[in-house]
């Protein structure tokens, strides 16, 4: 017997209906407002709802905004933040047919010297909530015509990077979680995928961080940059989408010899562990 494949392809005339979480970080507004431009319905979730009232009303008054917003303030790490949005998009007289997981942390540090408590706190904003959130609104989804669910990872999500090792385990574990759900959701309604940035200058990225990647000479993308690749992305079929010159490069390079990359990034682990030892605010 053979498996009938889910293709992305909407009905015609469908028009996008999207949870965004981390819809208040720099990815997410760009791709808030990208999103908006093109008539897509957004549902913006995040913890406080001062600064989605601000997202909302930056996106409803750009000229270019054809699209409709929602907020949702709630905290999806937490099981009944994740409830209250599933109960909210049932309220709303939409067919949500998009879920991006967008919100995340990072902390740039030596392991030794992350808390124990930042460290189970990395796995359950990057990869736990995402996973539960998921959970939650899997039959929703499978109610709907065609749904796409659409992680965040990263490059530290396919290479292991000093400084990053909590950040790293955490995309890790999101990609795979991504690539296993993609594969066992083939024969239903909802395309499960995976899309990875790679440095970008948001307020993640600490000040210690954009010198670091200044002296090695690490590219930062601009989050509209990630918007704009973002939003081709959920045009094609494509399971995954990783970002960036040399980086997508690096990434098959270190499945296949890890030890190249590994030997390349050791190199320069004096100038990174100057960086995560030093405060520059
Ligand atoms: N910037 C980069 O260099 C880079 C590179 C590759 C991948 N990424 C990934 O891209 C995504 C967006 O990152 P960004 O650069 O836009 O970061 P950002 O500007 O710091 O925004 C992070 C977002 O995550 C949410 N968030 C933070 N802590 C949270 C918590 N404890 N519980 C729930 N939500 C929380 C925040 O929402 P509220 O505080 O409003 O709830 C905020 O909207 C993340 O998954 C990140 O890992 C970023």
């Amino acid at each position: 017997m053979s498996l009938k494949m889910n293709k992305v392809n909407k009905p015609k005339n469908t028009r996008t209906v999207a949870i965004l979480t981390g819809a208040t970080g720099g990815i997410g507004k760009a791709i808030a407002k990208q999103l908006v431009t093109e008539d897509a319905t957004l549902i913006l979730v995040g913890r406080n709802l001062e600064s989605l009232e601000q997202v909302a009303k930056d996106l409803i008054t750009d000229k270019h905004c054809s699209g409709k917003v929602y907020n949702c303030a709630t905290d999806i790490t937490k099981a009944e933040g994740r409830h209250y949005l599933a109960e909210f998009i049932t309220t709303i007289n939409e067919q949500v047919n998009m879920l991006i997981n967008g919100a995340g942390i990072n902390d740039f540090n030596l392991f030794e010297q992350q808390s124990s408590d930042l460290i189970s706190q990395m796995m359950h904003v990057n990869c736990t909530s995402p996973m539960l959130l998921i959970h939650e609104l899997y039959s929703y989804f499978k109610k709907q015509p065609a749904a796409q669910i659409i992680n965040i990872g990263s490059t530290f999500g396919s290479i292991g990077y000093p400084g990053y090792s909590s950040y790293c385990a955490s995309k890790f574990a999101l990609r795979g979680f991504t690539e296993s759900l993609s594969r066992e959701s083939a024969d239903t309604n909802i395309k499960v995928r995976y899309f990875s940035p790679r440095a970008t200058s948001t307020p993640i990225n600490s000040n210690a961080v954009i010198e670091m990647n200044k002296e090695l000479n690490v590219n930062m993308d601009s989050p509209e940059e990630v918007a704009r690749q973002f939003c081709q992305f959920i045009k094609t079929d494509d399971n995954s989408m990783y970002l960036g010159w040399p980086e997508k490069l690096q990434v098959k390079i270190n499945q296949l010899f890890p030890t190249i990359v590994g030997n390349a990034i050791i190199k320069t682990l004096p100038i990174i562990k100057k960086y995560a030892q030093i405060k520059l605010f």
